[in-house]
């Protein structure tokens, strides 16, 4: 195992006020070169249906699918905690099934923890996962997951009901063993008072500054998409005209018979 960040060095993290650096990855080179940087956390995320294989919900994804991709990023990987999302139907059915779910993918893949999306419904899965000796990461507020009961992937708790509950169930997600949870698309405010609230990291996304650490899809944040322009996503560069203009030149170069040179031939 070596030097890899675990759930207890980012628990460290926080009491000394030192934020957690996540991103998702899903393949071989970016894995590489995540794992050359100072990348704190890698989220193989279920993210990987839409961005990966352009489906339009992480619904589809399964068990499998998810062992194939952790198992690529665990092995190109030497330095970053590594962490598997649990798909959509692969914790619900019973709490055994959400165990053996839970430990194919820690034994097939190597990874080093577990996300599961929910509040209060999940947390006896969540008892029993980390009473296994299984690490697990919660997920509150927009969990991509239920979209089919929220309808879209707007802000989540922005009135009082939702985040009073998100409050509790926060509380009772640390309660049940967790290493730690992410917050998806709610407000500010309520990261901040969340984070205060629980001993374990929150990991923001579009869940504003006051989170102990922040995730982001890996596709979004290097600009792959050009229609996409979520308020929340920075991006730190534009991998779509980088590529873009690579091939066009390619194909000129190939067109016009300049490549490939006398230097580039045997
Ligand atoms: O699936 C995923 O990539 C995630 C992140 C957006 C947190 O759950």
């Amino acid at each position: 195992m070596g030097d890899r960040i675990s759930v207890s060095d980012l628990r460290k993290y926080k009491a000394a006020g030192k934020k957690i650096a996540a991103l998702t990855a899903y393949d071989f080179y970016t894995s590489k070169i995540l794992d050359r940087s100072d990348l704190d956390m890698i989220l193989v995320g279920d993210s990987l249906g839409m961005v990966f294989q352009g489906k339009t919900t992480t619904i589809p994804v399964t068990v499998d699918q998810i062992i194939y991709h952790t198992k690529i990023v665990v092995d190109a990987t030497a330095r970053p905690l590594v962490v598997a999302d649990m798909p959509f139907g692969s914790f619900q059915i019973s709490t055994e099934k959400a165990l053996e779910n839970a430990f194919r993918i820690m034994k097939e893949t190597g990874c080093n923890a577990i996300k599961i999306e929910g509040g209060e419904r999940v947390v006896s899965v969540i008892e029993k996962l980390t009473e296994s000796g299984i690490p697990v990461y919660g997920h509150l507020g927009l969990t991509p997951q239920s979209i089919n009961e929220f309808g879209s992937y707007k802000l989540r708790a922005k009135n009082n009901e939702e985040a009073e509950t998100l409050k509790r169930d926060a509380v009772l997600l640390e309660k049940a063993g967790v290493s730690g949870i992410v917050l998806e698309k709610i407000p500010a405010a309520l990261a901040k008072e969340v984070s205060g609230s629980v001993t374990v990291p929150t990991i923001g996304i579009g869940a504003g500054p006051f989170c102990d650490g922040q995730v982001l899809v890996i596709t979004d944040m290097l600009g792959f998409d050009p229609d996409l322009n979520f308020k929340f996503v920075r991006k730190y560069t534009d991998v779509n005209t980088i590529i873009t203009e690579a091939v066009n030149e390619y194909i000129n170069d190939v067109k016009k018979g300049t490549f490939p040179s006398d230097k580039e031939s045997y």
